[in-house]
């Protein structure tokens, strides 16, 4: 059949409905409670996250219980970081001021940062203000007036509050046209009307203006914020920083945080939670932030998520296991090595694979064709046809052996090469997807990955 036609009556969600009873495929990787989720959706989710109890039980109980509680999340890509950061702030956001700022590597930069948290914060405080207190524009107007009474704060404080809030997205001003002393403060849409000094306005805008707040306005500024959030009934602020660990650059990760040990140092009461790689926290800054290491899931929690997800999607009361072979589960956790995103993703693959094939169920068949790359597969299938190849001796060599490394001598004279050509050989066949590794001391130890062994049996 001509292609256009083939792929015109190949219709996946066809296949999805009527051979795995499902809407749609369940099984795309995305980050658990994240921002602006409906009601429903929370509650999926809430059934797809597994375990990690302790950790969040640990991080909200430490926020809950002091007032400035920071700690850095690390752990393997994909094993499930920013969905923790995620629960952490989505549990506190009823009584506290959440924030989640994506780290980016022009952000690591002293001007830049401080001026990207005081704008994140800022907005987060205002945009809560307006949501909660609806359009009640007559009550917030008391609070700021109350606020910013002469004699309840110090005129230095009062303009650090100001700095603050001109920090926002959402704050906005206009001169008074009664009063050529005074401006008139909007906070989102809607003026508040609220009145201010000129005088007050224009210590704020210079306090602001520097390319690098000087330290003391900044540490005031950071305050005010602080007792504005109190003022308007919210118990503090929680900052989740994600993404340090994509930067990709110990020292740009040590300087983030070494700029967030600066801004929030010991006083300042803020809490945070910062995803960064691991061998920057054992520096400097382990007496300031508590460490929490996230590891790989369970079998039993990665299994009770998949299908979770399997049925948010499902129609009818089918689950992942009327269709997925119960070894191909386990092999496939096997090959996840326990990190959610990757089993997700192999499951999606399963599912594809078995709708492009017309199958209803997903066996071992269906699993080995999705985990063996077709690079890989061809790669094996050509080894197969010359068996005096050094690339066939090394497979064989493992088969029999279950594994090895390059500096062993048994290896290098069952292949016949010495040890800088095997290291070479060993990392392309990784690279092509027909081996693994994993790092052992001082050596990396290779195998053969999961079902390559039956492509080379056929
Ligand atoms: N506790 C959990 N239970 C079930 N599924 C989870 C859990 N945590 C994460 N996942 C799933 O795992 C995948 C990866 O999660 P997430 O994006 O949070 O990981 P990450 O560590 O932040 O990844 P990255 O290193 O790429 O930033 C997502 O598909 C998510 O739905
Ligand atoms: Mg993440």
């Amino acid at each position: 059949m001509p292609i256009l036609d083939e792929i015109k009556k190949f219709d996946i969600n066809k296949c999805l409905r009527e051979n795995f009873h499902l809407n749609k495929n369940p099984f795309t990787p995305k980050e658990l409670f994240s921002d602006g989720l409906t009601a429903d959706e929370v509650k999926t989710h809430d059934r797809v996250f597994q375990g990690r109890k302790e950790i969040v039980e640990s991080i909200i109980t430490g926020i809950r219980a002091g007032d400035s509680y920071k700690s850095v999340l690390y752990g393997s890509k994909g094993v499930g970081k920013s969905s923790i950061l995620n629960l952490c702030l989505y549990a506190l956001s009823n009584d506290y001021i959440t924030i989640k700022i994506r780290i980016l590597k022009e952000d690591v930069n002293e001007k830049v940062f401080q001026k990207k948290i005081l704008r994140a914060v800022a907005t987060a405080l205002t945009s809560r203000i307006l949501k909660t207190d609806g359009l009640n524009l007559e009550s917030i107007r008391k609070k700021i007036q109350q606020f910013f009474k002469p004699g309840a704060v110090k005129e230095l404080d009062a303009t650090a509050a100001l700095a603050f809030l001109f920090s926002s997205d959402q704050v906005t001003y206009e001169e008074s046209t009664q009063d050529k002393e005074a401006i008139n403060l909007h906070l989102g849409p809607v003026p508040i009307g609220f009145t201010m000094k000129s005088e007050y306005v224009n210590a704020a805008k210079t306090m602001t203006s520097y390319a690098h707040i000087p330290e003391t306005d900044l540490m005031r500024i950071l305050k005010s914020a602080h007792k504005l959030t109190w003022e308007f009934g919210f118990k503090g602020i929680v900052l989740g920083i994600d993404d340090g660990d994509k930067l990709n650059d110990a020292e740009l990760e040590r300087m983030l945080l070494n700029l967030l040990k600066g801004m929030f140092y010991a006083d300042a009461k803020y809490h945070l939670m910062v995803v960064c790689a691991r061998d920057v926290i054992e520096l400097d800054v382990k007496d300031l932030f508590s460490d929490n290491f996230i590891s790989p899931l369970s079998k039993d929690d990665v299994l009770r998520a998949l299908n979770e997800m399997y049925k948010s999607e499902s129609v009818g009361e089918k689950e992942i296991y009327d269709f997925f072979d119960k070894e191909v589960l386990a092999e496939l956790y096997e090959e996840s090595n326990g990190l959610m995103r990757d089993a997700v993703i192999l499951c999606g693959e399963c599912i594809k694979k078995a709708c492009s094939e017309k199958k209803e169920r997903i066996d071992k068949d269906v699993f080995n064709s999705v985990r063996v790359r077709e690079e890989a597969a061809a790669a094996v299938k050509l080894m197969t046809m010359n068996h005096i190849s050094t690339e066939y001796k090394v497979v064989t060599y493992l088969m029999e052996n279950k594994e090895g490394y390059s500096s062993d001598e048994n290896f290098q004279k069952s292949v016949g090469v010495i040890q800088s050509r095997l290291t070479q050989i060993l990392r392309e066949l990784e690279n092509k997807g027909v081996l693994k590794s994993r790092k052992e001391k001082r050596r990396r130890v290779y195998f053969l990955k999961g079902g390559i062994e039956e492509v080379l049996k056929y």
